[in-house]
């Protein structure tokens, strides 16, 4: 089900995706995954050089894409508590606003729970402007206004001079998803539209999304400009766990469960993340039989595809190519999505059942299901 008209303006401006912060165990071990194997180039970092005593953060770009990588230092700091419950995990998700005051001012008003108000920092490279609220669980948003800073990312971070292993290809945040418990899901959505002024972009029910065993219901919300996609799962009930039941068992509560990134060339994207040994979900080879029929004619060559494992996916609008990857860490928790958009606006719908079968797959080896 298509939301039928374009969403109303956003009530305060937004740019778009800023960052992502994951709170994890070890972040120089995190910095060194994401530079070699996702080719993410280390570009500042703050820690005990840049005077800070309790943890230590570095921060990773690629294209438009940016990740920061925090762990703590001491065992009282919030950061390794945060680890011991959820394991490596998303923390943060930073959007980028035109005026942060206004946008803190807007959520308050709206009832959004104020974890810090709209507070300014400053270095020598100018002020910065951030507020943080409550998300889903122990995930909160930033609002990141940058309009005066030029640093390479925030005050109290040195900017890095590292060439890093070289980039992959990942250009830009696609879109964030969150699994939440069962029943929670429209709590969240109408959280989205209430707090954030977003709309609601689709639908999926567990007709859409379910196999013989695991079933799963999805909101997708986004913001005025469609900038922002912020997919809500929640289980719905199946014969066996769902494997939102398993995020949120080994999550321990609600979370990230995946983070998706565009590419503009998803075969040379995948070909040089498998080089790098990044793990994918693999789907039968059954899948591409009548791919061909299904999909019609595309740019890519489908024995490509198949050789990659990438997943085609087409509505009315265009059509898009995609994959996944195994958890990024030894929870069967967080994982990312690899998608490049030829005008298809959707998620991959048509590819919900094939990769379900292997997810199932998945975590029938790992004991969940
Ligand atoms: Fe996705």
């Amino acid at each position: 089900m298509s939301r039928q008209d374009r969403p109303h303006e956003d009530f305060f401006p937004i740019r778009g995706y800023d960052h992502v912060e994951f709170y994890v165990g070890n972040a120089r071990q995190a910095a060194h995954f994401y530079d070699k194997s996702f080719g993410f180039k280390p570009v500042a970092k703050m820690g005990q050089e840049t005077g800070c005593r309790t943890r230590a953060s570095y921060v990773m770009q690629q294209g438009n894409v940016r990740l920061v990588l925090t762990c703590a230092l001491t065992p009282d700091d919030e950061v390794a508590r945060h680890c011991a419950l959820h394991g490596d995990g998303v923390k943060v998700i930073g959007i980028e606003v035109a005026d942060c005051d206004q946008a803190m001012r807007e959520l308050k008003t709206r009832g959004a729970t104020i974890l810090q108000p709209a507070t300014a920092a400053e270095d020598e490279f100018g002020t910065l402007k951030t507020g943080v609220i409550k998300y889903a669980g122990d995930t909160v948003f930033k609002f990141v206004e940058r309009g005066s800073y030029r640093g390479p990312f925030a005050p109290g971070y040195k900017p890095l001079n590292v060439s890093g292993a070289g980039g992959v290809g990942l250009a830009a945040v696609d879109h964030i998803v969150t699994n939440v418990y069962l029943g929670e899901m429209d709590y969240w959505a109408r959280w989205y539209e209430q707090m954030m002024g977003f709309g609601q972009l689709k639908h999926f029910t567990d007709d859409d999304i379910s196999t013989e065993y695991s079933a799963l219901m999805s909101k997708v919300m986004e913001n005025g400009a469609g900038k922002l996609k912020f997919p809500i799962n929640e289980p719905a009930e199946g014969r066996r766990k769902s494997q939102i039941d398993e995020y949120l068992e080994w999550y321990n509560g609600p979370g990230v469960q995946h983070v998706a990134m565009n590419t503009k060339d998803i075969c040379a994207t995948v070909r040089e993340l498998r080089k790098r040994e990044i793990d994918f979900l693999r789907v039968p080879d059954t899948y591409y039989e009548d791919l061909r029929d299904r999909i019609g004619k595309i740019d890519e060559d489908y024995d490509e595809l198949q050789e990659l494992g990438i997943l085609v996916d087409r509505d009315e609008d265009g059509y898009l190519l995609q994959i996944f990857t195994q958890p990024v860490q030894d929870r069967p928790t967080l994982f990312y999505e690899v998608i490049e958009r030829h005008g298809c606006r959707g998620f991959g719908q048509g590819n919900f059942k094939a990769l379900f079968v292997s997810l199932e797959r998945e975590q029938a080896r790992r004991g969940n299901l």
